[in-house]
């Protein structure tokens, strides 16, 4: 799975062009919240020309039940968008919606079916927290949950959703957590959300460790400077790569042994699972 994914508002020719030089894993054209209104026509039809020929690059389109959403649905599916981002899905209900419609277009298209893959936002509305269990084995297509703490905080009446330092408020960090859970429960990708202050560079490799070390494999980015921190910390170093391999060895070399010793501590099943799935990134990156 992708380390970064880099937001790029549809309606910029300018941020397209640079963003095909930068060393994202993904790109995700923006037709939803970083568009205005009377700009998404335009920007659908810059979307639908970007996407041709080029791999990894996705498409947020707006809600499914916003007219806009039909609109982009259908101006960009014919140029094989490597997947769909969901916004403010209330239920994995919305994803299914997404995803039938993307059948009936695949289809029209002549695009192998399946081939094209949803990322959801799943903590923008209230009710998607509470329904977080309805992804799981629920829509094929599903490849990653990731969140957002803007739409959920505007919702509740909040009047801010970080600390003076800059860190999630308890309710959000709980969206997050929530998020990450409903992922490895309906096995896909947990992917961190944005780091808005794009100019703290300290801050991000910080935020983007601490999602690596939660169990996040990977991040949203809206600025082409944030691409290089974060696939740095989403990519496992060789000291953690030679300790995993030296793990997956200890099991391999005692068959039937449920729990062995390394370096004075206890390794059980989980730490070998673990082991494996860091070896299975570092192959990926
Ligand atoms: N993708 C591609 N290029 C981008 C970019 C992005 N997301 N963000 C900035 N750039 C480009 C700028 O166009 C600029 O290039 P230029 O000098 O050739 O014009 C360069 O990178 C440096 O940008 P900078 O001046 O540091 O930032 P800015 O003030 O132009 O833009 C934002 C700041 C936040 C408006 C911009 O980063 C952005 O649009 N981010 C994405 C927002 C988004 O998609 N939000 C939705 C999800 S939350
Ligand atoms: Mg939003």
């Amino acid at each position: 799975m992708s380390r970064s994914f880099l937001f790029v508002p549809a309606d910029s020719e300018r941020k397209m062009e640079k963003a095909g030089g930068v060393e994202a894993d993904a790109l995700i054209l923006d037709l939803e919240d970083s568009v205005a209104p009377d700009a998404r026509p335009a920007a659908r039809q810059l979307a639908a020309e970007y996407l041709k020929g080029r791999d990894n690059v996705w498409v947020r389109v707006n809600p499914v039940d916003t007219e806009d959403f039909e609109a982009d649905i259908e101006a960009v599916m014919a140029s094989q968008p490597a997947g769909i981002m969901l916004p403010k899905p209330r239920h994995a209900r919305d994803a299914v919606k997404l995803s039938e419609r993307i059948d009936v277009l695949e289809n029209h298209h002549g695009i192998d079916h399946g081939q094209t893959r949803i990322i959801a936002l799943c903590t923008e509305h209230p009710e998607a927290l509470l329904t977080l269990h309805s992804y799981v084995g629920t829509v094929p297509r599903l490849a990653g949950l990731s969140w957002g703490a803007e739409d959920l905080s505007a919702a509740v009446g909040a009047a801010t959703n970080r600390s003076t330092k800059g860190e999630w408020l308890p309710p959000y960090e709980m969206a997050r957590s929530m998020c990450l859970f409903a992922a490895a429960a309906a096995e896909v990708a947990a992917i961190d959300t944005v780091f808005t202050d794009f100019r703290d560079d300290e801050g991000l490799l910080r935020y983007a460790a601490n999602a690596r070390r939660d169990g996040f494999s990977g991040m949203l980015a809206i600025h082409p400077d944030q691409v290089e921190p974060i696939n740095a910390a989403f990519s496992p170093s060789a000291e953690e790569i030679e300790h995993a391999q030296r793990i997956v060895e200890l099991f391999e070399q005692n068959p039937g042994v449920g729990t062995v010793g390394l370096e004075g501590k206890m390794i059980d099943r989980p730490h070998l699972l673990q082991a494996q799935r860091l070896l299975q990134q570092a192959r990926r990156n």
